[in-house]
């Protein structure tokens, strides 16, 4: 009887590695969760009870973003474990301010789809320091920090934060990366006290990084991380062998010189478009598939970048769908990664294909097997 027991404990450590290999093969096979920017300027968009069903039952997508508070995009989101993101649009910003409004903008854009919808942050407008406008400008900070007050009288602040997401053009340089500093002038008005209050409530700095606008003939490869010469900052001696992690590090030394480094930096936006103007460089499904495919691949790996080394990003790409409504040149209407019949505009690992069903069924039979043959082991 007493020699069972090591035994027993062997058979359960072999089952246990079993188990972990086989979880980590499944993992790998089925593609590697991040977020998506749901945006709806378009006319020919799916309903979005069966985008919320497609994306939880089909995708590895586990965080969306959307650009307001949309009831119907709320309620679809309910029982799919998505975690969901709001936004209180630009011109409510004023409003904001005052508490009464805050609470009840509360009471009918959140209270109303929790718990059964996950969400997690509310951002108050979108590149607002980019838009000029002073009166936005100057209600930013108190408005996030009325609107966490309302949270907190709901008894929501430790579930939903507040933030908001800015554009590279609040830096007055950014190259190389570790020179960068914010606009003078929102330094000290908007962004240091913004920062506080990121830091005493706990939610991330939000940033919209676009290596596609940054880059010309000469430094594409270095846009979507292909083999590239790189590019070397002098003053920290560090080898940047692409633009995003440039561009990261350049809002990281920002932050740094505020002396915030320790808020955590989420990226609220980026992508790249298929198509555009004929004589573009590099906007086609090919290189927009590169950019997202890599990316997904840099900010979950747990590299980091070169001044934040073993760090993973909370990212939302930009977008899920094209959006045929939205004003300005081609490639701005065409940005996203799904057609509306939710087939895949090119290809990117966020399918849970078919392989890794395999993969997974096996892999139970398989640990069945092992857990009968443990038993009866056990019993011998
Ligand atoms: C604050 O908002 C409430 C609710 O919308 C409104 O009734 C009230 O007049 C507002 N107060 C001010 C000072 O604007
Ligand atoms: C990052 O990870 C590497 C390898 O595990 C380790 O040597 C290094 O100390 C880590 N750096 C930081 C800043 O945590
Ligand atoms: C989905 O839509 C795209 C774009 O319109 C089209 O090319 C593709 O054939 C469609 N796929 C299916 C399965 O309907």
């Amino acid at each position: 009887m007493e020699q069972k027991i090591p035994v027993v404990a062997s058979i359960l450590n072999t089952t246990i590695l079993v188990v972990v290999i086989a979880s980590a093969i499944i993992q790998g096979v089925q593609g590697i969760e991040i977020g998506v920017n749901y945006g709806t300027v378009a006319n020919n968009l799916p309903p979005p009870a069966k985008v919320a069903k497609f994306l939880s039952k089909s995708t590895t997508i586990n965080r969306v973003r959307l650009f307001d508070a949309n009831p119907e995009i709320l309620h679809a989101f309910g029982d799919t474990g998505i975690e969901v993101t709001i936004t209180v649009p630009n011109d409510q910003i004023p409003h904001i301010t005052n508490v009464t409004y805050a609470q009840q903008w509360v009471k009918t854009n959140v209270q109303p789809f929790i718990p059964k919808t996950k969400l997690i942050r509310i951002l108050v407008g979108n590149e607002v320091l980019s838009t000029a406008n002073k009166l936005l400008i100057s209600n930013l900070v108190p408005a996030m920090q009325t609107l966490h007050i309302a949270l907190v009288s709901a008894s929501l602040d430790h579930s939903i934060k507040v933030s908001t997401p800015h554009s590279l053009g609040i830096l007055s340089n950014s190259s190389p990366p570790s020179s960068a500093k914010f606009r003078q002038g929102y330094d000290t008005h908007v962004l240091k006290p913004m920062l506080n209050f990121l830091r005493d409530s706990n939610a991330p700095f939000m940033v919209n990084p676009y290596p596609f606008f940054g880059c010309s003939s000469t430094t594409i490869d270095y846009a979507v991380f292909r083999t590239n010469s790189g590019v070397f900052d002098d003053n920290t001696k560090l080898q940047y062998t692409n633009m995003l992690d440039a561009q990261l590090d350049a809002v990281y030394s920002a932050i740094k010189v505020l002396g915030f480094e320790d808020v955590e930096i989420v990226i609220a936006e980026t992508g790249w478009p298929s198509v555009g103007d004929p004589a573009q460089l590099g906007v086609d499904p090919k290189t927009a598939s590169e950019y997202n495919g890599n990316l997904i691949r840099h900010v979950t790996s747990g590299v980091g970048t070169p001044l934040m080394p073993n760090r993973t990003f909370d990212t939302y790409i930009f977008a899920l769908f094209d959006e045929n409504l939205k004003p300005g040149p081609i490639y701005e209407r065409n940005f996203g990664l799904f057609w509306p019949n939710m087939t895949l505009v090119y290809d990117i690992p966020i399918m849970r294909n078919n392989v890794a069903g395999v993969a997974n069924s096996h892999c139970k039979a398989f640990l069945s097997i092992i857990v009968v043959l443990s038993l009866i082991c056990a019993w011998l």
